[in-house]
């Protein structure tokens, strides 16, 4: 493919603190496309003896150490890479992969696949037996892997067989996949039904679908409940996906959509002796448009009347959300059996359950938190550790 590669050096670019001088960098072209590059972004890509640390890959120099008015004096392309010279006297050879991956002309082979909005239950449950996954690399099946996390970033959720039924089990397998991380129900909460619970999760009343932790900077990653026991009647769990739920608002009513991104919610968890708050939107894009996660816990969301906020829009939108979420054709529920442990993405997979009756059957769910760098990694590894056998 890099044979389609051509290189010529540009006529310059304009440095912005003084305009009139002219750089001269490199135009890049592949195909019909083309791009300028900058001779300092050039620069910064060198891996020459000298230039970054030889374990961990990062740049030996600071930004000043750079002369402003660098430009490319000669450049060809090499192989698999192109040999750059510049004014400082330097020259690199430099990799064509990884620059094409960081224009976006190629897909990064290590970046986890894209979401799949889904608006029915998936016709294979992805169920995921944990002997696959084990508890090391050494004991894992490297394909089990991959394939637990490709469905992982394409659906949302997996649902982990056959884990050992212990208390604690779920740090454990928290700790294979990522770090664990704490929040104010501690670094692993029980979910029963208490006679004093300081959550609706920990009573046995139905819940409807909802992402948890939204009062926090950051709510949690990914959530992890894993099922000890669940003997009463009732208490199935539900999963919906508010990737897809927000797809369809923007499509069907686009104003109410606005409203859900725009209008700022303050959510809220205050028990008196804990309190967690903080600002968010019920639906997050980030700047480029791209999908960022929904917070949607209608027990404690408020929205922050304002100056030309319009709140009859945003109530609209959370009972259109709140009606999509809970239409049971949206939602795909099953029962988790003991030793099963749900994993999702509490930033897309809302999740709820039935009501169940304590009196006639023990329910004992033990659940905590990740990021999703953990899984990231672990992806990234994966494919790494397969392209190299
Ligand atoms: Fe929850």
């Amino acid at each position: 493919m890099f044979g389609d590669i051509a290189l010529r050096q540009s006529d310059g670019m304009t440095l912005l603190e003084t305009p009139a001088v002219r750089l001269r960098g490199l135009v890049l072209e592949y195909g019909d496309r083309e791009i300028e590059l900058h001779p300092q972004w050039l620069r910064e890509r060198s891996t020459e003896p000298g230039q970054i640390e030889a374990t961990n890959r990062q740049r030996l120099y600071t930004p000043i150490d750079v002369a402003a008015d660098l430009a490319v004096v000669d450049a060809r392309v090499d192989g698999d890479a192109i040999v750059v010279a510049f004014t400082d006297g330097h020259r690199a050879r430099i990799a064509l992969a990884p620059i094409l991956r960081d224009l976006g002309w190629v897909r990064d082979p290590e970046a986890p696949p894209e979401p799949e909005p889904w608006t029915t239950p998936l016709v294979d449950f992805p169920y995921v037996d944990w002997a696959g996954i084990g508890w090391s690399d050494d004991e894992a099946d490297l394909d089990a892997v991959i394939a637990f996390l490709d469905a992982f970033y394409r659906h949302g959720y997996v649902v982990f067989r056959n884990t050992p039924v212990d208390e604690g089990t779920v740090a454990r397998i928290a700790n294979r996949i990522g770090y664990i991380s704490g929040q104010n129900f501690g670094w692993v909460f029980d979910v029963r039904a208490e006679p004093s619970p300081t959550d609706l999760a920990y009573t046995a009343i139905e819940l409807l679908a909802h992402t948890d932790e939204p009062y926090r900077k950051e709510p949690p990653g990914i959530q992890l409940l894993h099922c000890l026991a669940n003997e009463a009647p009732g208490g199935d769990s539900t999963l919906v996906d508010g990737l897809a739920a927000a797809l369809a608002l923007q499509a069907e009513a686009p104003d109410l959509f606005l409203a859900a991104v725009e209008t700022e919610v303050e959510f809220r968890y205050d028990m008196g002796s804990d309190t967690v708050v903080n600002t968010g939107h019920l639906l997050e894009y980030g700047r480029h448009g791209r999908y960022r996660g929904i917070r949607f816990n209608t027990k404690l969301d408020t929205p922050l009347p304002r100056p030309g906020t319009d709140l009859g829009a945003w109530y609209a939108a959370r009972r259109w959300l709140a009606r999509w979420l809970n239409d049971p054709t949206h939602q795909v529920t099953f029962r988790l059996e003991p030793g099963d442990v749900m994993f999702m993405d509490n930033h897309r997979a809302l999740h709820g359950r039935t009501s169940f009756d304590p009196t006639r059957g023990r329910r004992h769910l033990q659940g905590c938190y990740i990021e999703h760098n953990g899984p990231d990694t672990m992806y990234r590894l994966a494919v790494r550790r397969r392209a190299e056998q």
